[in-house]
């Protein structure tokens, strides 16, 4: 079959023919459909994820781990957790038996593969509880997540979003999306602070963060009071690393502001997940959740993989 195969860590995937995957006891082959490539695979592939040694410990073996494609009796499934050194990205992979959900027969499958990011949007109300008329500050709204996030806070009724980027352009489709404010991160850290001042409102109650690093830091620094009282806490809900893996946590950001931080992955097991991608795909159909697709297919993987210039638009390749 064809594949892509990545044969060093940090490399570019190539496509070339690898053996057919041979499903074993318990094991089912995926015939390949649509699979978005996101920032994680290519960390997973770079070495720098913290799932990276099991993959890079394979090679030559084939990136992504999770698409959209069919059963052995034409099942249209979202499935994951390929046997490595199988990944996502080849005409066929396997999966074990039960690593695989149906998904809508009525929707392109490179549109349901990028719904996965719709999902973070929905931490909002899994991992932090949000209510409508709640204040949302989404970190790093020009990227695809961040952009479904804009739209999936609107849909869920919050009263007022603010979106940060770092490019003015993008800023705008993003504000056309439903933020009410926006803020370029690209200034400097005082102009950053006032900005995130002045766009606050009554405060933010939920922040999503696909950003962390030093937009975080600042913004951080911006809800310590200067004054002893009761504050609002703020609830921050860690989604991503754009920016950067890590951050500098003064301890009177916490003690002070009783800002609260939790993982994306709180509140999710099989329901909250099966009910939020249900939730998601409802607002699909409906159009009222849109993002951009950049279609290539699997031969064009080795440009495709180092593009840069997709701006908000998801890849996706069609094996
Ligand atoms: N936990 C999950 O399930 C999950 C799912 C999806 C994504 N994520 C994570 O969320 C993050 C965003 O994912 P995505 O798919 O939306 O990525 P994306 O489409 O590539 O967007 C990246 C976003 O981060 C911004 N950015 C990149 N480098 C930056 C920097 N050094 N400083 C400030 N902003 C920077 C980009 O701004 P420009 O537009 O100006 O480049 C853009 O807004 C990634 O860390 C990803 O791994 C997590």
């Amino acid at each position: 079959m064809k594949a892509a195969v990545l044969h060093e860590i940090g490399g570019v995937p190539r496509y070339e023919d690898f053996p057919d995957p041979v499903p074993g006891e318990g094991e089912v082959l995926i015939d390949v459909k649509a699979v978005a490539v996101e920032n994680v695979d290519k960390a997973i592939a770079a070495g720098t994820h913290y799932t990276s040694a099991g993959f890079t410990g394979r090679l030559p073996a084939i990136p992504a781990f999770d698409g959209v494609g069919a059963l052995p009796d034409g099942t249209l499934v979202g499935f994951g957790n390929p046997r490595l050194p199988y990944g996502a990205l080849a005409q066929r992979t396997v999966v074990p038996a039960g690593s695989y959900a149906p998904v809508p027969e009525d929707v392109d499958p490179a549109v349901v593969t990028v719904l996965a990011s719709a999902i973070t949007g929905m931490a909002i109300r899994t991992a932090a509880g949000f209510v409508p008329g709640e204040t949302v500050l989404v970190q790093g709204a020009t990227g695809v997540a961040g952009r479904l996030a804009v739209q999936v806070a609107r849909l869920l009724g919050a009263g007022r979003i603010v979106a940060t980027g770092r490019d003015d352009t993008q800023l705008r489709e993003v504000r056309e999306l439903g933020a009410d404010a926006v803020i370029n991160t690209a200034v400097p850290d005082d102009v950053l602070a006032r900005a995130f001042a002045d766009a606050r409102g009554d405060g933010y109650d939920v922040v999503l963060d696909y950003l962390w690093g030093r937009p975080t830091e600042v913004l951080l620094g911006t809800l310590v009071p200067e004054s002893f009282g009761f504050g609002r806490p703020t609830r921050i809900v860690q989604v991503g690393e754009s920016a950067a893996p890590a951050l500098n946590l003064p301890a009177d950001a916490l003690r002070t502001s009783g800002v609260e931080i939790y993982g994306a992955a709180k509140g999710l097991d099989a329901a909250t997940m099966g009910e939020a991608y249900g939730q998601v795909v409802a607002w699909t159909r409906a159009g009222e959740l849109v993002f951009g697709v950049e279609r290539v297919p699997l031969s064009g993987i080795e440009t495709a993989w180092q593009r840069t210039d997709l701006k908000g638009r998801r890849l996706v390749v069609l094996p």
